[in-house]
C-alpha cells in the first residue's frame, strides 16, 4: 500500500451567497497521478486555493495534512516552503515581462544585490530543455500565444522543486502534440516521487494518465475510485448526476443556399515585419445554417485568421471580404459586429471579458440596442435578456449581478458565449468555444450552435479538440502555415486525414 502523502478533512468554505465547499474530502497517495474532477463551479479550484494558501488557514473549516502533519498555510509561500506548487487556471503571468523574468520571478538569482542574468538565462533555458519545450525566453508574454503561456506557467512551477504539484486544467489551451508532451513531463515527474493532481474536463487525459480520480459535484465529494474501476462514461455520471447519452446533438438545420460569408484570396502581412506573410491566399465561403469547422496546429493561423477578418488584427490585409452578398471593408471589431458578425474569443482576459464588471454588464455589452428602450438603457430587459441564458446554457450564479471574477474558468467562458449569442449574428465566429467547459455543458453550447444555425446563422468555428470539430462541423478546412490545405464535408472527414494534413505531412 502507498502511504497517503495529502489529506484533506471535511473542507468546507463558503463566499457571499455560494457555499463553495460542503464537506469535502481528498485523499491522494504519494507518487499518485490524481485527477480532480467535476462540472463548472463544483469547486475543485477552491479546493486547490484552500491547499496552496490562497485561501489562508482559518478562512475555511476543516483540516489539511500533508504527509500526516497539520498544514496550516497562511500565504501561498508558506505552501510553497511544505512542497506544494500549483498552476492556476488563470494565468498568472507578468505580461510585461519576458519569458525569463517570469518563470524566475520573485526568485531571481542575485549576486551582491545584483541580478546574473547570464545565470537566469542560463537556468531558465536548462529547465525548458528538460521539459522539451520550446519557447523563445527573450520574448514579452504578452507577444507570446496562450498556449506557450501555459507551457511557461508549468515551467515556472517546476523551477521550485515540488513534492504535490497541482495543475488546474493545464491542458485548456494546448494543442493535441503540447498535450503529449505535458503528458510526458507528468510522467517523468512521477518517476521522480513527485504526486500530481490534475483537473481536466479532458476525460480521455484523465483516464490515459492518472491513478486515481475523485469527483466533486455542487461543493461535495462524490466519491474517489481507482481509474481502472473508471471509464469516462462513469465519470461524467458521477460528475453530472445523470447519464449522457450522447456527447453531440444531432443536427437539424438545413444548410441554405444564401452564403452568409464569402472570403476570397485573402492575404495577411504581420504588423511588425512587413515582409512576413501570416496569411496566404485564403478563400472560403459559410452558408446560412452552416458550421464550418478550421483545424490546424497551434500557429497555423486559425484564430489571426478570424482575428483578421473580424477587424482586430492590425497590418497589410489584400482580399475581398463579402457578407451576405455586400462586399465589405471592416477595419475594427466595431464594424464587424455592425455588418452582423459575433466573435467568441480564446483569449476571454485580454479580448473579451471585463472581469469587475458583473454578468449583466458583461453579456449585455455587445447588445446595448436590445435591452435600450428610446436610446435608455433598461436594466429590467438587460436582466431579462441575460436570465435566459444563464438558464439555457446553465451559468452558476447567484445571481446575475455577481463580478464575472467570482465565477468559475468555465462560468466565465459562458458569459462570453451570451454576449456574443445574445448580439444573434448573421455570422458567428468562434475560437474553442468550449475550452475548460464541462462536458454537459458542452453539450448545451452544441445545442445552442445548432439552434443558431438553424435560424440561418453562419458558423465559423476552430478547435483544437478534434472530436468536436469532427462531430459538429458540416465541412472542416484544415489549415497548416497560414493556408488552407484541405477540405472535407462532414461524411469524409476523420482524425488521422485532419492530423496528416495539419502537421504539414501531405504537400502535395
Ligand atoms: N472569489 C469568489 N467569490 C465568490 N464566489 C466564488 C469565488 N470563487 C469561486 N466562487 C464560487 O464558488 C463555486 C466554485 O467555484 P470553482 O472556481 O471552485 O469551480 P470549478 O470546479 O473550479 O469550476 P470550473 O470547472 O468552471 O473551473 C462557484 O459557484 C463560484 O462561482
Ligand atoms: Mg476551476
Amino acid at each position: 500500500m502507498k502511504d497517503t502523502v495529502l489529506e484533506m478533512r471535511n473542507i468546507t468554505k463558503e463566499f457571499p451567497g455560494v457555499k463553495a465547499l460542503d464537506n469535502v474530502t481528498l485523499e491522494v497517495k504519494r507518487g499518485d497521478t490524481h485527477a480532480l474532477v467535476g462540472e463548472n463551479g463544483a469547486g475543485k479550484s477552491t479546493l486547490m486555493k484552500v491547499l496552496s494558501g490562497v485561501y489562508p488557514y482559518k478562512t475555511y473549516d476543516g483540516e489539511i495534512l500533508i504527509n500526516g502533519e497539520i498544514a496550516t498555510f497562511h500565504t501561498t509561500r508558506d505552501s510553497e516552503k511544505a512542497g506544494v506548487a500549483i498552476i492556476y487556471q488563470e494565468l498568472a503571468l507578468v505580461k510585461d515581462l519576458n519569458v525569463a523574468e517570469n518563470i524566475f520571478l520573485g526568485k531571481l538569482h542575485q549576486r551582491g544585490g545584483v541580478v546574473s542574468w547570464d545565470k537566469v538565462y542560463f537556468e531558465a533555458q536548462k529547465l525548458l530543455d528538460d521539459l522539451g519545450v520550446e519557447v523563445d525566453l527573450s520574448k514579452k508574454i504578452k507577444d507570446i500565444g496562450i498556449g506557450q503561456q501555459q507551457l511557461v506557467e508549468i515551467v515556472k512551477a517546476l523551477s521550485v522543486d515540488a513534492d504535490i504539484l497541482i495543475l488546474d486544467e493545464p491542458t485548456a489551451a494546448l494543442t493535441e502534440a503540447e498535450v503529449e508532451l505535458l503528458m510526458e513531463i507528468i510522467r517523468k515527474l512521477k518517476a521522480k516521487g513527485v504526486t500530481c493532481i490534475l483537473i481536466s474536463h479532458k476525460l480521455n487525459e484523465v483516464m490515459e494518465i492518472c491513478d486515481r480520480c475523485t469527483v466533486i459535484r455542487d461543493g461535495a465529494t462524490i466519491g474517489t475510485n481507482d481509474i481502472s474501476e473508471l471509464d469516462e462514461d462513469k465519470i461524467i455520471k458521477m460528475m453530472a448526476g445523470r447519464e449522457l447519452t450522447q456527447r453531440y446533438p444531432d443536427k437539424t438545420a438545413v444548410i441554405q443556399d444564401r452564403v452568409m460569408l464569402e472570403v476570397k484570396s485573402l492575404c495577411k502581412w504581420s504588423k511588425e515585419d512587413d515582409s512576413k506573410k501570416i496569411l496566404d491566399d485564403i478563400s472560403f465561403n459559410v452558408k446560412a445554417g452552416e458550421i464550418l469547422g478550421i483545424s490546424g496546429l497551434m500557429g497555423a493561423g486559425r484564430t489571426e485568421l478570424l482575428m483578421s477578418i473580424f477587424g482586430y488584427m492590425k497590418g497589410r490585409q489584400e482580399g475581398e471580404i463579402i457578407i451576405d452578398g455586400e462586399a465589405v471593408k471592416i477595419s475594427t471589431p466595431k464594424k464587424a459586429i455592425e455588418l452582423g458578425m459575433g466573435l467568441v474569443t480564446e483569449d476571454r482576459k485580454k479580448l473579451g471579458l471585463v472581469l469587475i464588471q458583473s454578468i449583466v454588464n458583461n453579456a449585455t455589452l455587445a447588445s446595448l440596442k436590445k435591452v435600450s428602450r428610446n436610446g435608455v438603457l433598461n436594466a429590467d430587459m438587460e436582466v431579462h435578456e441575460t436570465n435566459k441564458f444563464v438558464d439555457s446554457i446553465g451559468i452558476k450564479t447567484p445571481s446575475v449581478d455577481v463580478q464575472v471574477q467570482k465565477l468559475s474558468g468555465g462560468n466565465q467562458q459562458k458569459v462570453l458565449l451570451a454576449r456574443c449569442l445574445m448580439t444573434k449574428p448573421k455570422v458567428l465566429f468562434l475560437d474553442e468555444p468550449t475550452r475548460g467547459i464541462d462536458v454537459g455543458a458542452k453539450y448545451e453550447i452544441y445545442t445552442l450552435m445548432n439552434e443558431l444555425a438553424a435560424q440561418g446563422t453562419a458558423i465559423v468555428m476552430v478547435s483544437s479538440e478534434m472530436p468536436e470539430v469532427i462531430g459538429m462541423s458540416d465541412r472542416v478546412v484544415v489549415m497548416h502555415e497560414g493556408e488552407i490545405v484541405c477540405e472535407y464535408s462532414r461524411n469524409e472527414v476523420s482524425q488521422e486525414k485532419i492530423m496528416l494534413y495539419a502537421s504539414g505531412g501531405c504537400n502535395d
